[in-house]
């Protein structure tokens, strides 16, 4: 499996430090938040720009936000890889794919624990990655949801009957344990902020996921 540290759970004040740790990583993931789609606010445009220069990790950008196309620019400017927007935000979700895909950046779709798999269907053929937010999505250091190990063996099974070629990404509660019950689903990528960054040793933690 993939790794992607969440930089939610490091230390803001020294952000360049933290992201050193973590260079045995795939992805960095970038949690993004306006303190209305979720109730807390974190990190905008300008500091995934100015983080951009001190890594070659993949950037994973996850917009927790009402109206993400208003935003797409901005992020896609700064530096993004991978740009995943909530499915329970937007309408026109086919223009916000075709404008990722236009830019060369990898378009991602995010679901809330409550909502099924099937909101998705319309959309499985377009997507580069698909993320099951295992916790309700606003804040770090939450317990897996196992309820929603289901909608990963969904995914899974689609993509296996359909042929289609989207990565699954889980997000939240992820530890060693929770990281066997997300692979064994058929997932391919673990978010784990909380996990890697409360510990000393980052490299240690990010292979003690890995296996
Ligand atoms: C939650 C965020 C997660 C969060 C994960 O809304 O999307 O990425 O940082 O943190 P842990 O791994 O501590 O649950
Ligand atoms: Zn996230």
């Amino acid at each position: 499996m993939k790794i992607a540290p969440s930089i939610l759970s490091a230390d803001f004040s020294r952000l360049k430090e933290e992201i050193d740790t973590i260079k045995e990583a795939d992805w960095i993931h970038i949690d993004v938040m306006d303190g209305h789609f979720v109730p807390n606010l974190t990190i905008g445009p300008a500091v995934v720009k100015a983080i951009r220069p001190h890594s070659d990790l993949v950037f994973d950008t996850h917009l927790m936000i009402s109206d993400p196309g208003r935003y797409l620019d901005y992020f896609i400017d700064a530096g993004s890889d991978h740009i995943t927007f909530h499915i329970e935000t937007v309408d026109n979700v086919d223009a916000l794919i075709g404008k990722l895909h236009a830019a060369g950046v990898k378009a991602g779709l995010s679901l809330k624990p409550a909502t099924p798999v099937s909101d998705l269907k319309p959309y499985l053929d377009k997507v580069d990655l698909v993320l099951v937010m295992s916790v309700e999505p606003g804040f770090g250091g939450q317990s897996f949801m196992r309820d929603t190990v289901a909608k990963m063996e969904e995914l899974d099974r689609l993509r296996s009957e359909n042929g289609y070629g989207y990565e699954i990404v889980v997000d939240g509660g992820i530890n060693e344990s929770t990281a066997a019950i997300c692979e064994s689903a058929g997932v391919d990528v673990v978010v784990a902020g909380s996990y890697v960054f409360k510990s000393a040793d980052r490299a240690k933690q990010i292979r003690r996921l890995r296996r």
